[in-house]
């Protein structure tokens, strides 16, 4: 078993369009280890969504390697799919949540996905709804639910398959500055609690004091 959750290795992304080439991320390594919390940091552009987005297997590397548990990922659909299914849990900025769906049936989807089904999906979903101190809200729909709360749904839907890396971009960067901090700190608790691993892209200095370790990314370069 390897030491690390997470090992990225000499990751570059050059996106190309048309006559216009951007090096996105250039040469990046880090790791990060089982209960390990995570930041990078860095200005708007400087590249951490597309970093995030090939640690999480969404991105294909123009070069270097993704090691999650420590296989190499082979950037094919049948290996992508079980990788994002088992090992990762992803949060976004924007929720990403299904309007028509209640609260526990989003994190029932995870679920789902897994092939847990009916009354066992519903009795974890309901656990981890009450994880993120949502038990009372696990009938609303997301536009009855405040942003903070609806942040913690797709907390509850990231976390409900047990996967060992946690991903986050910008999960407080539709929230104000006092229910953003609440929800880092439930993500780090969480986390913490169950030996996770968690790597949160945020503008936000006040995380430095949440996280083990911050990266700071500038012009596509980790700095640390
Ligand atoms: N799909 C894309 N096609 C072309 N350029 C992109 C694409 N996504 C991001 N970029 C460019 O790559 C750089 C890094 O973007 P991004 O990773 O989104 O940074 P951040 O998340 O730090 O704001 C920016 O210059 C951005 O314009
Ligand atoms: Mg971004």
């Amino acid at each position: 078993m390897s030491d690390y959750v997470l090992e990225a290795k000499g990751l570059r992304k050059v996106y190309v369009e048309g006559p216009v080439t951007v090096e996105a991320v250039r040469d990046v390594s880090l790791q990060v280890k089982p209960g390990e919390s995570v930041a990078i940091m860095g200005p708007s552009g400087s590249g951490k969504t597309t970093l995030l987005s090939m640690i999480g297997c969404i991105l294909r590397p123009t070069r270097g390697e993704v090691i999650i548990e420590g296989r190499p990922v082979r950037w094919e659909e049948d290996d992508l799919s079980r990788v994002r299914l088992e090992s990762i849990g992803f949060v976004f900025q924007s929720f990403n949540l299904f309007s028509a769906l209640t609260a526990l049936e989003n994190v029932e989807v995870a679920l789902d996905l897994r092939g847990i089904k009916g009354s066992e999906a519903r009795r974890r979903a309901r656990e981890m709804m009450e994880a993120v101190g949502l038990g009372d809200r696990v009938d609303f729909l997301p536009r009855d639910l405040s942003g903070g709360q609806k942040q913690r749904v797709s907390i509850a839907r990231a976390l409900v398959n047990r996967p060992p890396l946690i991903l986050a971009d910008e999960p407080t960067g539709n929230l104000d500055s006092k229910t953003g901090h609440a929800v880092i700190e439930l993500l780090r608790d969480l986390v913490v609690k169950e030996q996770r691993s968690v790597v949160v892209v945020t503008h936000d200095t006040r995380m430095m004091n949440l996280v083990h370790r911050v990266y700071h990314l500038e012009d596509g370069v980790l700095v640390s």
